[in-house]
């Protein structure tokens, strides 16, 4: 038996979290996994999630009874404003079925699979995801039965958006087309269009009519705003672009292991976003049956308590400060103390958890190989993984590896 399974390579990024941990060296730093870390490289439980967890703990008639289906409804109504604002439109007229999900990754499955089922395809099932794209998009995509297509979204030698190619693109891709696109702080590279450019993106997406599958696993960490990072979703919701949005609440909670996310649809009409929901429920039911309560009782918590929910504003700035800080300085010994060569502007404008250094994938292994620290070999880096007590040897290793 099994004769014919062929051994499969470990996961790109998790490979990289088993190494670093299996690796004595003491100056070891692991800038793979986009999960944040202290300035003395431990886990952070927020501050604001201790709290609700001692409330859930004191509150004795919670009990471990199945959710619904589409999961806590007090969840998904808070995450849905969350994420298309309290004075949504769309909301008030009914028209979002939001249904929670295993955190992004599910959110991003279940809309996969939704799309793959019920979506009115012209032609072949195709995903357009932007060159690069998080790791595991396209094996998402593929277990459900559609196709990934790359489109051009980051540019080596500026370092930058290629917004050239990304238009022309969505121009010339067939209409009705299905494109992937991360909402705020690009997962790898850290590159953002403007609002002006976003503007661009909608007009051709409307008059394509394309289907934006948003996906959002970082509001609140790209300018430390829960209400600026939405703004690309607002907007494009505002245009009337179709669209479905993938939320995770593993980073900007902090709450990785527990799983909590929604997938939200856009329908026309109320009665459509019924029929969308009837299906969806469907299709959770077959997968995971009920979504798991303990990670969404702690973000409800934080979403429907106001003084809960500034606590968690404060938290978030807390890291995206922290991360702002690791760019300013690394910036600053690579530039002024190092003299690097190369332009190194990108580290201080790009946004979010990760940096998109533009190393090459020779160097990016010499950094694994001599100096033990571990990135993707695209060359992306955790930004958390710096601190102050590592950020000088990752500098100097990285001037080692850039001079060869
Ligand atoms: C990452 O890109 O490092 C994170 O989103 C973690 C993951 O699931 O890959």
């Amino acid at each position: 038996l099994w004769q014919n399974v062929p051994l499969a390579p470990p996961d790109s990024i998790f490979k990289l979290t088993a190494a670093f941990k299996a690796d004595t060296f003491d100056k070891k730093v692991n800038l793979g996994v986009g999960a944040y870390r202290d300035d003395n490289d431990k886990p952070w439980v927020l501050p604001v999630v201790k709290k609700a967890e001692s409330i859930i703990l004191n509150t004795p008639a919670l009990d471990h009874e199945y959710l619904p289906i589409t999961g806590l409804p007090e969840f998904t109504s808070a995450a849905a404003k969350l994420l298309l604002g309290p004075d949504s439109r769309v909301l008030a007229e009914g028209r979002v079925t939001t249904v929670q999900t295993i955190s992004g990754t599910g959110a991003n499955h279940l809309g996969a699979l939704f799309l793959s089922r019920f979506y009115q395809w012209t032609g072949d099932k195709e995903v357009y995801l932007s060159d690069p794209t998080w790791a595991n998009h396209p094996a998402i995509f593929k277990n459900v039965g559609i196709i990934p297509v790359s489109y051009p979204y980051y540019d080596p030698k500026t370092i930058g958006l290629n917004f050239d190619g990304f238009l022309s693109s969505l121009k010339s891709a067939p209409e009705g087309s299905v494109f992937l696109l991360h909402a705020c702080a690009h997962n790898p590279t850290g590159v953002d269009p403007t609002k002006e450019q976003w503007n661009v993106i909608a007009q051709a997406m409307l008059e394509k009519g394309h289907y934006g599958f948003f996906d959002t696993a970082y509001q609140g960490f790209a300018s430390g705003d829960l209400d600026n990072d939405a703004w690309a979703i607002r907007f494009f919701v505002d245009k009337g672009v179709k669209m479905l949005i993938c939320q995770s609440f593993a980073k900007n909670a902090g709450l990785y292991g527990e799983r909590v996310g929604a997938l939200h649809v856009v329908s026309p009409s109320k009665e459509a976003a019924e029929r969308v929901k009837s299906q969806l429920s469907v299709l959770q039911r077959s997968e995971i049956s009920n979504p798991p309560t303990y990670g969404a009782r702690i973000v409800t918590l934080i979403l429907n308590d106001a003084e809960l929910f500034s606590e968690w504003k404060r938290d978030i700035s807390t890291m995206a400060g922290r991360i702002i800080d690791m760019r300013k300085e690394l910036y600053k010994l690579l530039t002024e103390e190092l003299h690097t060569p190369g332009n190194w502007d990108h580290i201080v404008n790009q946004i979010g958890m990760f940096s998109f250094t533009g190393i090459t994938p020779e160097q990016s292994k010499a950094l694994t190989e001599k100096a033990h620290i571990y990135l993707t070999v695209n060359g992306r880096i955790s930004m958390t993984g710096l601190n102050r007590n590592n950020i000088r040897y990752f500098a100097t290793s990285l001037d080692a590896a850039v001079r060869g």
